[in-house]
């Protein structure tokens, strides 16, 4: 157990600063709901509060890598981008619950209505968790080492697709819930990590004239989005 803390423990410090952070963040964006959106609606502003502090955390951590690009110095902090990212999922992991608990008193199956992710957007929520899932629990260093550095970068590049998934899922599962603050700075760290990591696949994919598997797999991508975007918000 303590060798798969082994990095934490090493960093306990920003560990510590980082929890803090986090919580400090969580209650925020708590009381933002339940003292001023819908006031005293605790289900909907827990629901809400860990949706948006869990989609932020990990638009933060992915904007990280885009800005590590940029500048390459500031590579060292890559403990921060994965505090993000965990942190963010976790946020993740108690939305889901209040969903299940709150929204459908416990029974799960009624997440699965339907399994069309344009009538049902929760499916596109429940493939994004199942791959961020996947990230958190291949995120300590014993598992990278387990995994060997080649393999845990493919396994992790399949954040795009489950980023694309949580993209979907909360722009389209509920709209009128993201026009406050709270949904302002979502739709802004979102916008950023797109728009940078749309200019970085042109700049290193184009250098080797888009020959690359990686670039295959980010046409695949652009093409993805565009496909859904079109069937979500122009053929309904
Ligand atoms: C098991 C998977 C998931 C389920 C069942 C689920 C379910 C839901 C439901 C029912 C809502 C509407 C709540 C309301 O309007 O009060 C919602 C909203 C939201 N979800 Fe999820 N979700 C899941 C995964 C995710 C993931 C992976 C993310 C992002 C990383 C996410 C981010 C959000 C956000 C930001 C909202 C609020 C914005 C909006 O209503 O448009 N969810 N989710």
């Amino acid at each position: 157990m303590a060798r798969l803390f082994e990095g934490a423990l090493k960093n306990w410090k920003f560990v510590l600063k980082f929890l803090v952070f986090s919580v400090v963040f969580w209650l925020l964006e708590f009381a933002y709901q339940f003292y001023v959106l819908e006031p005293e609606n605790f289900p909907s502003a827990l629901i809400r509060s860990f949706a948006f502090s869990g989609a932020t955390f990990i638009g933060l951590a992915l904007l990280s890598s885009v800005l590590f690009k940029f500048k390459p110095v500031y590579a060292k902090y890559w403990h921060v981008r994965r505090s993000l990212g965990v942190t963010g999922f976790v946020f993740i992991i108690g939305h889901a619950l209040s969903v299940t608990l709150f929204v459908f008193k416990g029974d799960v199956s009624q997440v699965f209505f339907s399994l069309n992710p344009i009538e049902n957007p929760m499916i596109f929520g429940v493939i994004g968790y199942m791959v961020f899932l996947v990230m958190a629990l291949t995120s300590t260093d014993w598992a990278m080492q387990k995994i060997g550095a080649a393999r845990w970068k493919t396994i992790h590049r399949l954040v795009y697709f489950g980023y694309f998934a949580a993209v979907f899922h909360f722009l389209t599962i509920n709209q009128p819930a993201l026009f406050n603050l709270a949904g302002y700075l979502l739709l802004a760290v979102t916008f950023l990590v797109l728009a940078g990591e749309l200019y970085w696949f042109v700049k290193i994919a184009g250098k080797n004239k888009f020959s690359t598997l990686g670039a295959k797999i980010g046409f695949l991508l652009i093409l993805l989005y565009l496909v859904f975007a079109y069937l979500v918000f122009f053929a309904k």
